[in-house]
């Protein structure tokens, strides 16, 4: 009777996956697309758990007792901006589990396979374990390096994109030595999962700077490609689409991150971004090119409260100082006082993606006054005052000007076009790229120095008075 209801579960499950992946593309029905994700993977762990198959339940209630303990645990501590390192943890399991599915479903088939059937499940196999093992060890030295374990500069060794294609052949080697080995070829899984490994950890280290959150998304991708495998090996269809739909959106999202910082996804995971400097080469300095001018709370509460067009272009800052519910306090203060405030969001905006949406969702502020950049942009000379809130690359005026500069192309909201534009930071701290913004020594704009929180509770008081 369960087996005939299973086919229907997997519908269903996969179903609730795909709702869910449409809900989370936008705020108003992210809420939404969460709850059909659960019920889905409840449906899918139920289905799973009560499978036929299933033996005994003690160690799967154990993994699952524990599984949700570590991840309840993990989810309620973890900060915002700590979210990619935890989201690189979560795929190395993915990758760990995939290599030791695979490892165990080579000794023991379960079926007895002959011909082409049997090869097709070697290569299964061989696929799962491959892309499982990159995907391990690439997310532990991803988790490592947006965690600031391992340094964040690109390790480039010479010769390493030939060093990639020897290990990229000897896999393919491996995979026709596995074939003809006829069931036997246990070692040459072993060797190759070590390779797979050691490419893994090789292209993850060659990748820096700013680059890391889009080398998050690849490694989502692959672990969803990687859990597809796994389904073909274990004939599991919820798998293979569940692998397939992960796969395909995390492939989606990296590039949709490379369009938005303008870098192709080969330069991504070839390039080295954040490389250091050649010797001699003037340091990505951050005081130059000029002198800042500062703007003390009253003069600056004395701009607000004269404007009728405000802008607001959050960034990482904002992240980091948790400053999103003072910021919606501003927004109502200022909408009392009859002036217009509105949110210009860039797509790299923060760490994540979806970031600021994230936060400012977070603190009540209405949806419809967050607009994506391109909404936004031609705006800007309308502006009386932007307030550019912890945001520094995403308003370097360089990525359009200076074609020298790492981040040239890369499309950035034009704030310098207003009125007054007011950058609140802490100090002279460069952005994620490491490079200089002249942004901040240009004649319209002031600098508003300190943490963005205390900053911003510092104008609402001095509005309010
Ligand atoms: P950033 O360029 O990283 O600049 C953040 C600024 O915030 C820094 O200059 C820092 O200056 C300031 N800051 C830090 N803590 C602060 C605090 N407590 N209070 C006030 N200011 C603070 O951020 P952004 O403009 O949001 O740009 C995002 C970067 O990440 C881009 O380079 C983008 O390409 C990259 N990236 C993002 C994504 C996604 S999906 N979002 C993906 C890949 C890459 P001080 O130290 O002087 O305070």
């Amino acid at each position: 009777m369960f087996e005939s209801a299973l086919p229907v579960a997997y519908v269903a499950a996969a179903i609730l996956f795909i709702l869910s992946l449409g809900g989370l593309a936008n705020q108003e029905s992210a809420r939404r697309g969460n709850v059909y994700g659960i019920v889905g993977m409840i449906i899918a762990l139920v289905a799973t758990v009560f499978h036929e198959r299933i033996e005994s339940y003690s160690v799967i209630a154990g993994a699952i007792g524990l599984g949700a303990v570590l991840g309840a645990i993990l989810a309620a501590r973890v900060a915002m901006t700590s979210m990619p390192q935890l989201v690189a943890a979560l795929h190395s399991f993915v990758g760990l589990a995939a290599v030791l599915v695979g490892l165990s479903s080579y000794l023991d088939p379960g079926a007895e396979l002959s011909g082409a059937a049997h090869i097709i499940h070697d290569l299964e196999i061989y696929a799962d374990v491959a892309i499982g093992a990159v995907t391990f060890t690439g997310s532990v030295v991803a988790w490592g390096k947006l965690d600031g374990k391992i340094g964040g500069r690109p390790l480039l060794l010479p010769g390493r994109h030939l060093l990639n294609l020897l290990m990229v052949i000897s896999i393919a080697v491996l995979a026709v030595l596995l074939v003809r080995a006829d069931g036997d070829g246990f070692n040459f899984l072993l060797i190759m999962s070590a390779i797979a490994a050691v490419l893994g950890i090789h292209l993850v280290m060659a990748i820096g700077g700013a680059d890391m959150p889009v080398v998050v998304s690849l490694l989502n991708s692959y672990s969803g490609w990687t859990a597809a495998a796994a389904g073909f090996m274990l004939e599991n269809d919820l798998l293979i689409v569940t692998g397939a739909l992960v796969g395909s959106s995390g492939a989606i999202l990296s590039y949709i991150m490379c369009k938005a910082m303008n870098r192709s996804i080969w330069n991504v995971v070839f390039g080295g971004f954040g490389a250091a400097p050649p010797k001699g080469a003037p340091k990505p300095a951050e005081g130059e090119p000029g002198e800042f001018t500062e703007i003390q709370t009253t003069e600056l509460a004395d701009e607000l409260k004269a404007a009728r067009e405000i802008i607001i272009v959050p960034g990482y800052g904002m992240a980091v100082a948790q400053a999103q519910r003072s910021v919606d306090d501003f927004t109502k203060l200022m909408q009392k006082r009859g002036a217009r405030v509105r949110f210009a969001i860039h797509p790299v905006a923060g760490r994540l993606p979806g970031h600021m949406n994230v936060l400012l969702a977070e603190a009540g502020v209405p949806y419809d006054l967050a607009l994506e950049m391109d909404e936004i942009n031609d705006d800007f000379p309308k502006a009386d005052v932007v307030l550019v809130i912890g945001a520094n690359d995403i308003v370097n005026p360089s990525a359009m000007t200076d074609t020298s500069s790492p981040i040239y192309g890369m499309p950035v909201c034009e704030v310098w076009k207003s009125t007054r534009t007011v950058v609140l930071k802490r100090g002279r701290g460069v952005g994620y790229a490491g490079v200089a913004n002249p942004l901040f020594f240009m004649d319209k704009t002031r600098m508003y120095f300190g943490d963005a929180k205390d900053s911003m509770d510092k104008l609402n008081t001095a509005l309010k008075a």
